[in-house]
Parts: C-alpha cells; sequence; structure tokens
C-alpha cells in the first residue's frame, strides 16, 4: 500500500499567514499541520508516499526533504495547477502503479490517527472508503448523503442546500478501481476533478463505497477560532518537559515544554504551553494553550490561548489573547502620546483592538 499526499494549493482561506508560507506548514503545537499527517500515515504502516505539490514546492521540499525523519521514502509528484484531487491521482497514476493506497490532504488535521481505519481497509477493501464528520457548515466540504442502513447514497462537492452536515474528511482508501473513475470524469463547476465525483462514479457502478464517522477533525477554513481550537486539542496531550535554561524567579506551572535552547527569566508560565527552541520569554506571564515557535521574543508582556510562529516578539504588551501572530511580527506599544494605534499590516491581516 502507498499513500498519496496533497500539499498543493494555495491556502487563501488561510491569509495571510499564507501569503508566505504553505498551508500545510502552518504549525500546531510548534510542528506543521503536514508533519502530523506523516507520522500518521507512517504509523498506519505505509512507507511509499508520493507527495503531490505545486507553486509552494520548495518550501514543502525543505520540510520533509527524502521523508527519512518521518520512517518515509517520499517521492514529490509535481501539479502545475490546482486542477483538482482527483487531478492529482490522475497525474501520480505512474507512481501509484496497481496499489491500493491511501490520500491523505496536507492541510487536514485527524485527532488520532488513521491506523483503525487503514486496518479496516486492509480487511474489507471496498473500492472506496471515506471517513465523514459532522460539521457546522457543511458548504464548504464535500457532502455525504446516508440511507437508513448508514450507507453512502449520494456525495455532493461544496452544495448550496447541503442534504446532511456529513462532511468528507481529507482521508480517503482507495483500490486502483479509482482509476478508472478519474479516468471518466468532466471538470465541475469550478474547473476541477473532484474526487467527490469520482468516487460518486464508483457508487452508481455499485463498486462498494465504506465510510465511517469520526469527531476530532479540523480542516484550515481561515477561521483563526479553529486553529486556536486544535492547538488546544494537541497541547492537551502535552507531557512537561524542561530542557531550556529556567531562571531562579519563574513559576512554571503544569504541562509546560520548553526546548533546549530556549530561556525563561522572571515569568509564570501556565500549561499547556510549548516553547520552542531559541524563544525568550522574560519577566512575562505566558497562559494555557500558547504556542510559542523557535526564536520568539515575549519580553515585559502577557500573553494566553494564542500561537505565535517564528520569530515573532512581543514586548511590553497586556495582554494578547485569542491570536495568531506570523513569523517575524513585532508587536510593541505605541508612544503615549497622541493615544493612536500604530499598525503596519499585511495585506488580509485582521486586527482587534480593545481601547
Ligand atoms: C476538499 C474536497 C472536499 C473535502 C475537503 C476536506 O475540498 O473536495 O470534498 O470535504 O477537501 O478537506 P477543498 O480543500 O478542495 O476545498
Amino acid at each position: 500500500m502507498k499513500a498519496l499526499v496533497l500539499a498543493g494549493g494555495a491556502g487563501t482561506r488561510l491569509r495571510p499567514i499564507t501569503h508566505t508560507s504553505a498551508k500545510q506548514l502552518v504549525p500546531v503545537a510548534n510542528k506543521p499541520v503536514l508533519f502530523y499527517g506523516l507520522e500518521a500515515i507512517a504509523a498506519a504502516g505505509v512507507r511509499e508516499v508520493g507527495m503531490v505539490v505545486g507553486d509552494t514546492h520548495e518550501e514543502i521540499e525543505s520540510a520533509v526533504g527524502d521523508g527519512s525523519a518521518f520512517g518515509l521514502e517520499v517521492t514529490y509528484l509535481r501539479q502545475d495547477a490546482p486542477l483538482g484531487l482527483a487531478h492529482a491521482v490522475l497525474i501520480a497514476r505512474d507512481y501509484l502503479g496497481d496499489d491500493d493506497f491511501v490520500m491523505y490532504l496536507g492541510d487536514n488535521f485527524i485527532v488520532g490517527g488513521i491506523e483503525t481505519l487503514v486496518d479496516r481497509f486492509r480487511a474489507e477493501r471496498p473500492a472506496a472508503q471515506i471517513m465523514l464528520t459532522r460539521v457546522a457548515d457543511p458548504r464548504q466540504f464535500g457532502v455525504a448523503e446516508l440511507d437508513a442502513r448508514g450507507r453512502v447514497v449520494a456525495l455532493e462537492e461544496k452544495p448550496i442546500e447541503p442534504k446532511s452536515d456529513l462532511a468528507l474528511v481529507g482521508v480517503y482508501l482507495f483500490t486502483p478501481d479509482v482509476h478508472d473513475a478519474v479516468a471518466s470524469l468532466k471538470p465541475s463547476w469550478r474547473g476541477e476533478l473532484e474526487i467527490t465525483d469520482a468516487i460518486q462514479w464508483l457508487i452508481d457502478q455499485d463498486r462498494r463505497v465504506e465510510s465511517s464517522v469520526i469527531s476530532g477533525y479540523w480542516k484550515d477554513t481561515g477561521n483563526v477560532t479553529d486553529m486556536l481550537e486544535v492547538n488546544r486539542l494537541v497541547l492537551d496531550g502535552l507531557e512537561r518537559g524542561l530542557h531550556g535554561v529556567i531562571g531562579d524567579e519563574c513559576e512554571i506551572i503544569g504541562r509546560v515544554v520548553v526546548e533546549t535552547g530556549a530561556e525563561v527569566v522572571r515569568s509564570r508560565v501556565v500549561g499547556p504551553v510549548v516553547i520552542g527552541a531559541g524563544a525568550v520569554v522574560r519577566d512575562s506571564y505566558v497562559g494555557p494553550y500558547t504556542s510559542v515557535a523557535e526564536n520568539c521574543q515575549i519580553v515585559d508582556s502577557e500573553i494566553e490561548y494564542s500561537i505565535l510562529l517564528r520569530r515573532a516578539s512581543i514586548i511590553g504588551v497586556r495582554r494578547i489573547e485569542a491570536s495568531l501572530i506570523g513569523h517575524d511580527v513585532e508587536v510593541t506599544p505605541a508612544p503615549n502620546t497622541p493615544r493612536a494605534h500604530r499598525l503596519v499590516l499585511g495585506d488580509h491581516s485582521k486586527v482587534q483592538i480593545s481601547s
């Protein structure tokens, strides 16, 4: 069995973070979302991974390399334009050969991995096995309609009037039957070859399509609330580990990870919190569910329930909550006179100011 990991696409919903970063590399608890997927694939006993990449291929390649860090053998497959998930299967045809495969969307996050699903697929080998989850707004997903016995009868991509709240999760298992389906597709209204249509084709041909409903799922929605929530979920599983330098006048409470090369001085840190290598926390408070990436600086500040990307600095600011702060961002106080906000914000930034 092989894996096909999709790591292309523009990530418009996660702007401005994705102006400078591939959406699959957005960190959750200081680790790119894509890495959780690769770990889940390795844990399910799959070794060979075809990684479909687009415009951000250099960034993905430099983060993942040959995959050996994950115990995987990664082959990069270039998709010239984001023409759909089924298009990715089409261009991977030679790589996949006649193997079964798990297709994993690199921007999806599944709590609890995929081992059970892969085991079930290996035992039953339906033409396709899909995962579903209940979502608040099904219109931004592929949506499944089930019959009274729970079998999938129809699938619809981004429906205006969804027939259920069961969204297709971005992990699919296929036998080589899917290649016949993909070969028969025409582009959808959004100009893409939809994997949803390929699975519908299999249903129409009376091939077996199995589904299971899961919870603990997240997909980028451009919604900071969701990102903070998934960060919270992952941090909840953290184990305390103080590897960096902790000064004398510090209070480090609960599940806090301070990576090697990080420094905490005269500060109070209440976990779950992760502080990345090279980060400095001085004269500050860092509260629960905060991920501080490598080489950040938090000085004379208070922050809680937030995500800081690499090299962000917060100096003299209290208090920051429920925030997502990008790479190399600097947050500092404005001068007192006149009392005014001074902002230099990139395109698509979102700011909420309390004044
Ligand atoms: C794709 C699929 C959709 C699925 C979603 C899950 O959507 O087309 O059926 O529900 O992934 O992440 P897209 O990311 O192309 O909007």
